[in-house]
């Protein structure tokens, strides 16, 4: 390995990190200002947003108003979110739909007009969807088309961007891996879309790809990260043996799939008035609950009552993976568990997407602007993304047209990348996704939490001080560091809130309403609580 002065170095006005929704978004206002560089992981397809089933929740049914999405969204909530932001994102919501279907989308239709279904937690059918049950797909698809007709922005597939380059305080780009390739990629702003970190959970719908790079970059270059302890999981995901957790969308629950138990009986109205609508962590809680007294791994989601075709036509996508499976979802119950889905919290923004460092922008699930407080309501993400990519790109528009001449560093010193053994690699995510799972997951206590952390602090310990240029152990690092920051944060909510839930702490004691933020010093993570908003 050459020393990193000799390794090849690019600029572009403006580097995104990132190619799901909200980097996309991003890129389309960007590239009209500059030249755009779209560094991802993977094919620019392979992101969370490819894979969101149930759809995109905006007000634009005749029955809908945005003060009731902005009522749904802060309730969601449950007292955490930052009211601006959520009034923004329903707001500005039905323009950028409206935008996006100008440019292509096509939601599903009743007739002529939009067709808008219903889940959790939401007052109106506000949900659009896409080819029944790929939203995500139709919405990536659109946006990915239009990127490609832009001559200034340029797609870095397979390009992994390692660490943030930050230099007096001033972001400057990002050291970014393309095979065994380190560049330094220098750009005047940087936008960080890099989605969630639900890969860090034994069970997850998320992505191969989502493992928190985002989030473990940005601490690591001195950014704040919010609310790191609300993590969502989603109630209703396949459970069987050597099969992936996949998604069975809330959507089915709002078409009148039924909970059943293993003994066949329905239980949701035991444990709230709005059934097999009730706010995704009441579900997933009721259905570990559930487990644990019928001591079975899983629960069903039964269908069987629906009609056939409707069922077929309504959720194509859902119907033949699952019988890719083995599993008919017309003809048979089908067993299901909760899994980690969604992190509310993340890298700190403004409602422009500023982060604490200068020339570092944040928009979409890897940011926290407190639009989803201590609980997301469904299908509000993407709308985020959408909304928030927007966002973020105005404002790092300003800021490089005010800004009066960008200095990017000639050398950048890097230690020597250090090596470990891959089976070690493998072994370590395993434990530590176990970890997660067992000790940081639907329900934690005290006790949980300071095991998860005697667990993950030794790692952390080993990988954090490290630079390494093999992906998958980059991937472990950071890993590690997102498992260390949801575990330090829940341990130090002492209150139980939306979706993060104490067996030690059940109610909302004082200073629930307190926000966390856990920042960098020295080396090592430290938690502040804070009255911010
Ligand atoms: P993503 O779409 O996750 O994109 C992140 C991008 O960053 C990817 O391209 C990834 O490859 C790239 N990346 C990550 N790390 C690096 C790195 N180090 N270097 C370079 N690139 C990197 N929400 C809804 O609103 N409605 C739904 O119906 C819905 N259904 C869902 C179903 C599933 C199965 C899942 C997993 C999520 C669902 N969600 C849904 C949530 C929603 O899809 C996500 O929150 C949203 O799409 C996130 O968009 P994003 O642009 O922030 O990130
Ligand atoms: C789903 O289809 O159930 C996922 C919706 C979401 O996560 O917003």
């Amino acid at each position: 390995m050459p020393p990193y002065s000799q390794v090849k170095s690019l600029t572009t006005d403006y580097l995104i990190i990132g190619s799901g929704v909200a980097g996309l978004r991003a890129a389309i206002e960007l590239g009209q200002h500059g030249t755009v560089m779209v560094a991802t992981k993977d094919l620019p397809t392979e992101s969370s947003t490819e894979y969101a089933q149930g759809g995109v929740a905006v007000a634009l049914s005749d029955e809908d108003e945005i003060g009731i999405h902005f009522e749904d969204t802060i309730k969601a909530g449950d007292g955490l979110c930052n009211e601006e932001s959520v009034r923004i994102l329903v707001s500005e919501g039905p323009e950028r739909i409206i935008e996006l279907i100008n440019w292509g989308a096509e939601f599903d239709k009743e007739g002529s007009k939009l067709a808008f279904t219903l889940e959790a937690a939401h007052s109106r059918r506000r949900v659009l969807h896409a080819h029944g049950d790929s939203t995500g797909r139709e919405i990536e698809r659109v946006l990915i088309n239009k990127v490609s007709r832009m001559e200034r922005v340029k797609k870095a597939s397979f390009t992994m961007a390692l660490d943030l380059i930050v230099e007096d305080g001033v972001c400057k780009g990002a050291l970014l891996l393309k095979g065994k390739e380190v560049i330094l990629c220098y750009s005047k702003a940087t936008l960080l879309a890099t989605g969630g970190a639900g890969q860090i959970y034994m069970r997850t719908t998320n992505p191969r790809v989502i493992t928190g790079d985002g989030m473990a970059m940005a601490f690591r270059a001195g950014a704040y990260l919010k609310d790191m302890e609300f993590v969502q999981f989603h109630p209703t995901a396949l459970y069987s043996k050597n099969v992936p957790a996949f998604l069975l969308s809330e959507a089915m629950r709002g078409e009148g799939a039924i909970l059943r138990n293993i003994n066949g009986e329905a239980f949701m109205k035991n444990y709230h008035s709005m059934g097999e609508l009730a706010p995704r962590d009441i579900v997933s809680r009721a259905i570990i609950s559930e487990m644990v007294r019928t001591q079975s791994a899983h629960v069903y989601l039964d269908l069987t009552h629906l009609d056939e075709d409707f069922v077929k036509r309504r959720f194509p996508t859902i119907y033949n993976t699952c019988l890719r499976f083995d599993f008919n979802i017309t003809k048979q119950p089908i067993p299901v568990s909760p899994a980690a889905h969604f992190i509310m919290g993340g890298v700190e923004t403004d409602v422009n997407g500023k982060t604490n460092i200068e020339g570092l922008f944040s928009a979409g699930e890897v940011a926290c602007t407190g639009v989803h407080g201590a609980n997301r309501l469904a299908s509000n993400s993407l709308l985020e993304g959408l909304v928030y990519g927007f966002r973020a790109a105005r404002e790092a528009i300003k800021y490089v047209e005010e800004s009066e001449k960008f200095l990017f560093p000639k050398l950048i010193s890097c230690e020597k990348p250090s090596e470990i053994d891959l089976e070690e690699v493998i072994k370590i995510k395993n434990d530590i996704k176990q970890t997660m799972w067992e000790k940081t997951g639907v329900i934690r206590c005290g006790e949980s939490l300071s095991k998860a952390m005697e667990k993950i602090f030794p790692y952390y310990e080993r990988f954090s001080k490290f630079f390494f240029t093999d992906p998958l152990i980059v991937e472990l690092k950071n890993m590690v560091t997102v498992a260390l920051i949801i575990t330090l944060s829940a341990l130090n909510r002492k209150n139980s809130v939306g979706a993060h839930y104490r067996t030690d702490f059940k109610e909302k004691l004082p200073s629930w309403q307190n926000h966390t933020r856990v920042i960098k010093k020295d080396g090592e993570a430290v938690v502040e609580y804070s009255g911010i908003k």
